[in-house]
């Protein structure tokens, strides 16, 4: 068996080596000119690091809590789609990676592997992410199954009303299976139209007319508390708050959506303001170091999520692949915590990085 790679980028060499075109392509894509894909991650290569020196750090907690609930650290796993394109055991390897590290996998609502399926193979603290769809009957239908099947909190994907354009899995005419969710509870079979058939999929199933004013509706199916996912300004930051929503997770879905939207690092703080402590913040987006996260974490968030790295590792290495590319973060921000001066996640601050709104660089 070939070793582990050094660092997480690794993995999306030996990623591209083990998967058809079509996949990797469908996995490490974004949309349109992939503009906001790039800047995603160099974004983060603009902060600057400002350590202190002479700190006792020879013990670091890297442990934190997640609405209550205790992980080993704050990297947790994003919603990503069909992880059986990766790796015939799916989203239960990926569960059993997140068991093994302590920390939160959050299932994509679009994942090859049912919820259920899931639940049963792990003990890992798990939300269920959700598109709504035409169908309500079909969505009370998930939501009301992920709370019986022991999911802590609904992550709401706000950013989804139709799918973003992505031309690589429309160029490889790229199919994907039928979410397991949700099979059989739709009549239609859906079109390729001589493409893909990921977005005529996604364009007939999810509501483009899911607003605000509905949040109420999805709050009397379940008494889970809700994530809102997707938000990008202070405007909608505000207005995740009124609606009761129990955290934001600040994301631009990894660049697949909406092409030429902010690097979710470079808009972090401007939700963290409005926000002004009320409900936890959380980032995704270009995450591939364990600095990154050091980043994330002085700009305000609670915790980051990590969504390519995490199915490159799946398909490289499987479930091993998923928990080294969990540890290689941990330990990669383990390092830079000491090397920072930080003992705590409470001690990383602001004044520990610099962006080029603070001062030229
Ligand atoms: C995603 N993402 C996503 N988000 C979501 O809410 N529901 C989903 O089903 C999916 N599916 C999905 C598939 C794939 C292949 C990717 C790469 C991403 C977005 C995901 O949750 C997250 O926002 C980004 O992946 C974070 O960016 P990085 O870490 O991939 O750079």
């Amino acid at each position: 068996m070939a070793e582990f790679p050094v660092n997480v980028n690794g993995f999306q060499e030996l990623a591209r080596q083990a998967l058809p075109k079509g996949y990797y392509d469908f996995y490490a894509g974004g949309a349109e000119d992939q503009y906001t894909l790039k800047e995603n991650e160099e974004a983060f290569r603009r902060i600057i690091i400002q350590p202190r020196v002479l700190r006792d750090t020879s013990r670091i907690d890297l442990s934190t809590t997640i609405l209550g609930y205790p992980i080993s650290m704050p990297i947790i796993i994003a919603p990503t789609a069909r992880h059986k394109l990766a790796n015939p055991a799916g989203e239960i390897a990926t569960a059993r990676a997140a068991s093994a590290s302590n920390t939160i996998m959050v299932l994509s609502l679009s994942s090859t592997c049912s919820l259920e399926e899931v639940a049963a193979c792990c003990d890992a603290v798990r939300f269920f992410q959700l598109y709504v769809y035409r169908k309500r009957d079909v969505t009370a239908n998930v939501v009301q199954r992920a709370e019986k099947s022991g999911y802590k909190a609904i992550v709401l994907t706000g950013d989804s009303p139709r799918i973003g354009r992505r031309e690589a899995d429309m160029k490889n005419k790229t199919v994907v299976p039928a979410i397991k969710n949700v099979e059989n509870m739709w009549s239609t079979k859906f079109d390729q139209g001589g493409g893909s058939n990921i977005q005529s999929q996604a364009n007939a199933t999810h509501d483009p007319s899911f607003c605000w004013e509905d949040i109420g509706w999805l709050k009397s199916l379940t008494k889970l508390p809700i994530l809102i996912k997707g938000v990008l300004t202070h405007e909608d930051a505000i207005k995740a708050v009124e609606v009761g929503a129990a955290g934001i997770i600040v994301s631009n879905h990894g660049a697949r959506q909406l092409d030429y939207t902010p690097a979710t690092i470079s808009v972090l703080e401007e939700v963290v303001h409005a926000v002004g402590g009320r409900i936890p913040v959380f980032v995704d987006g270009g995450i591939r170091r364990g600095t990154d996260v050091f980043k994330a974490l002085a700009l305000g968030a609670q915790a980051v999520l990590v969504g390519r790295p995490i199915v490159f590792g799946l398909a490289a290495k499987g479930e091993d692949g998923v928990k080294r590319v969990l540890e290689m973060l941990k330990e990669e921000l383990e390092l830079a915590m000491s090397l920072a001066g930080c003992s705590s996640l409470k001690e990383i601050s602001r004044s520990h990085v610099r962006t080029k709104q603070d001062r030229e660089i």
